[in-house]
């Protein structure tokens, strides 16, 4: 529900006014005084702690962050004329079959031949999109495809980008819509070429399509039909989209979790996502489906592959360019649990383990995925005299992409998970010393399987466990001391997957609401003041389409030209641009616990800018006085600066149309000593940055 302009307006006011707020508050809400031990440092921060996670779900690549436009360019999905629309011209297209005899090349192995009997303006074939194509006006789209002239006469390919026309494209004569560019490729000979041309749209359209079209009667063969934006997030070939990627690295995030997700097991091992398979040459790379395609009844989406455009180098790339440590989550030789739950043999009976083209095996063992993972870190580390190092070299990154992180298995559970966890997590080790491990303890925060998976691989010295919660709004805020009690030597904690329900998990009408984003910043309180147990945390899942979602609810939404951050993005974004470097022991008034009263606080030093940084979370009705003591603070400085995210309306969300209704206001502040009074919005999240040395 829209939140009125009133509620936002009400949020800078009392940040602006800081202690000077009405007495009627106060006389209703008693001071609560905060204690910050300036001169009690705790650990560092870790430089990983506020992440992102990635997994293609919700058209989060295909048809999101990566912008090529056609759908199923290549003629390689299973339904190979998926996204593709034959057009006949008044019976003039007398066949259109897919072909495989002389393709293009041995991995591209189909492609599209069109026949026409005789010449008409309207032979050819329509490609949908993904959900529509986005365009802009005065914007530059290269249009390239492979070519070959069949017999006959055809003297060229006539490209047009329209709009739609009412009534839909009937077979034999589409409803054509308004043309918002055209161009005619010519020169065609029998043999394959590669042809491109740049197409200029002359308005904006959020849904257009294209039209492919025979100049003259004959065969044509067509591959690789590509329309791909040049406004790309650095102007790269292949690049992406960037009003997205602006987004994610706006969060200065952390780390980039990646593949995913259950994308990484696949409902079968078959299906599971293979790294291999998506570097190289991007026409060469075979598309898959998409897990997330018929998961979920309430929202069948049947035409949802990966075509792995964005592959595993683009996303090194990625997370080189928005600053974040990539983590990548292999398969640990077992498909979705919730699905098939297919296992890898963890060693062939009396065979070996590992056969020559062991990535296409139709059974591989555990051996297989694990030497997945370490041709990984040679790929993203390896020098060029490896073969590995040298595949990423070719593509053009000379210097390594420096790994840190490897994730053995994403939600998995149950003693199939550890045993071949053990096996993989010494191989890694044994090649890679130096490289830090994630583990899984599976898709519940708590429970049996929970509790063994955590004992156990503390027993076997795991570097990193990923715990993942989705859960109601209330779980976040009383769930805020989950960490207390965790152990501050051994093994660390990454908060791998998690956000609010406002219904309930896989319900449709979860929503990104105030409710959940407060509930959440209010839980992160209890990860900031945990930060020597829980070195890295991520929301999920990131990237929603709203025309082509799946699950609910997502940080980021988007439709094919414009994009918003949900409340709960700016929560995350809020901590991952203030993490500060240091922790501080917060205490409240009377020894009152985190979240007493409704009140969450956590504390950290940033000891580059020399500043103390307060996160705090109102989650009242009321405004709420506060007293902040910096206890042994040095040279306190006289202005501090105020963020504050705030709605009376629990029920706020921000949308395509009303991107920033709830979105953060900066103030500023006095500060006269080590003692600070603040008032705190109602229902609002504020964090203080306020100069002062430890
Ligand atoms: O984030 C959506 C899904 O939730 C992830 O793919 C999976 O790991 C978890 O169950």
């Amino acid at each position: 529900m829209p939140i009125s302009l009133p509620a936002r307006s009400l949020a800078l006011s009392f940040a602006l006014s800081g202690s000077l707020l009405g007495t009627g508050a106060r006389a209703q809400n008693p001071v609560a005084t905060f204690t910050v031990q300036v001169n009690q440092p705790g650990a560092p921060i870790a430089k990983t702690m506020y992440g992102l996670f990635f997994e293609d779900i919700n058209f989060a690549a295909d048809g999101g962050l990566y912008p090529e436009l056609v759908k199923n360019k290549s003629f390689e999905t299973d339904d190979r004329l998926l996204g593709w629309k034959a057009i006949r011209g008044a019976a003039a297209l007398t066949d259109y079959s897919i072909i495989t005899q002389n393709p293009i090349s041995a991995t591209n192995r189909n492609f599209l031949r069109l026949t026409a009997a005789t010449a008409s303006p309207d032979a050819g074939l329509l490609n949908e999109g993904f959900r529509g194509m986005g365009v802009k006006a005065g914007a530059q789209y290269t249009f390239s495809v492979y070519l070959r002239r069949g017999p006959g006469n055809v003297q060229g390919l006539n490209v047009t980008l329209e709009e739609p026309g009412q009534g839909g494209p009937g077979p034999e004569a589409p409803a054509s819509g308004r043309t918002l560019a055209q161009a005619r490729i010519s020169g065609l000979t029998g043999s394959w070429q590669k042809y491109e041309v740049v197409l200029k749209p002359t308005a904006t359209a959020a849904k257009a399509r294209l039209k492919l079209t025979l100049d003259g009667a004959g065969t044509l063969d067509l591959d690789v039909v590509s329309l791909y934006p040049q406004d790309t997030w650095q102007n790269r070939q292949n690049g992406l989209r960037p009003d997205l990627v602006q987004l994610l690295k706006d969060m200065n995030p952390g780390f980039l979790r990646f593949p995913g997700g259950c994308i990484v097991e696949g409902r079968t091992l078959a299906q599971r996502y293979q790294w291999k398979e998506t570097i190289g040459d991007v026409a060469a790379r075979v598309p898959l489906v998409n897990r997330w395609n018929t998961e979920f009844l309430h929202k069948f989406t049947p035409d949802y592959y990966q075509s792995f455009g964005l592959g595993f180098y683009e996303y090194f790339q990625l997370s080189e360019d928005i600053g974040a440590e990539p983590v990548p989550i292999l398969n640990v030789g077992m498909a979705c649990q919730f699905n098939s739950a297919e296992l890898a043999p963890i060693s062939r009976a009396g065979g070996p383990s590992a056969p020559a083209d062991h990535n296409h095996a139709a059974d591989p063992t555990l051996d297989t995925f694990i030497q997945d993972a370490l041709d990984l870190i040679e790929f993203a580390n390896g020098p060029a005299s490896s073969p590995w190092g040298a595949r990423r070299v070719a593509m053009g990154h000379a210097q390594p992409f420096n790994l840190k992180f490897i994730g053995i298995g994403n939600e998995q559970w149950g003693p199939q998970y550890l045993e071949r966890y053990e096996p993989f997590a010494k191989a890694v080790k044994a090649k890679y010393p130096n490289i830090n491990i994630v583990s899984s303890a599976g898709p519940a925060p708590d429970g049996d399987l929970f509790d063994k998976a955590s004992q156990r691989l503390r027993e076997l010295k795991a570097e990193v466990i990923d715990e993942h919660y989705y859960a109601k709004p209330e779980w976040f805020r009383d769930n805020v001391h989950r960490y207390d009690n965790y152990p501050t030597t051994g093994t660390k904690i990454f908060a791998g997957e998690y956000a609010a329900q406002s219904v309930a998990i896989g319900s449709p009408d979860n929503k990104n609401n105030w409710n959940c984003a407060l509930s959440e910043a209010a839980f992160m309180t209890g990860l900031e003041r945990n930060a020597d147990k829980v070195i890295m945390a991520s929301y999920a899942p990131l990237f929603a389409h709203v025309d082509a979602w799946q699950w609910t609810p997502d940080m980021i939404w988007f439709d094919n030209l414009k994009s918003y951050g949900t409340p709960n993005y700016y929560v995350q974004k809020m901590y991952s641009t203030n993490p500060g470097t240091t922790m501080l022991p917060v205490q409240r008034d009377g020894g009152a616990a985190n979240g007493a009263d409704n009140l969450f606080s956590s504390a950290v030093a940033d000891d580059k800018t020399g500043e103390i940084i307060l996160k705090l979370v109102n989650y009242s009705a009321q405004a709420r006085p506060v007293a902040i003591n910096l206890a042994g603070v040095k040279k306190p400085g006289k202005t501090g600066r105020a963020t504050v995210l705030a709605s009376a309306d629990l029920e706020a969300v921000n949308s395509l149309d009303q991107p920033q209704n709830l979105s953060p206001q900066d103030a500023t502040f006095k500060v006269s000593s080590s003692k600070v009074t603040y008032t705190l919005a109602p229902y609002s999240f504020t964090v203080l940055r306020i100069p002062g040395k430890r």
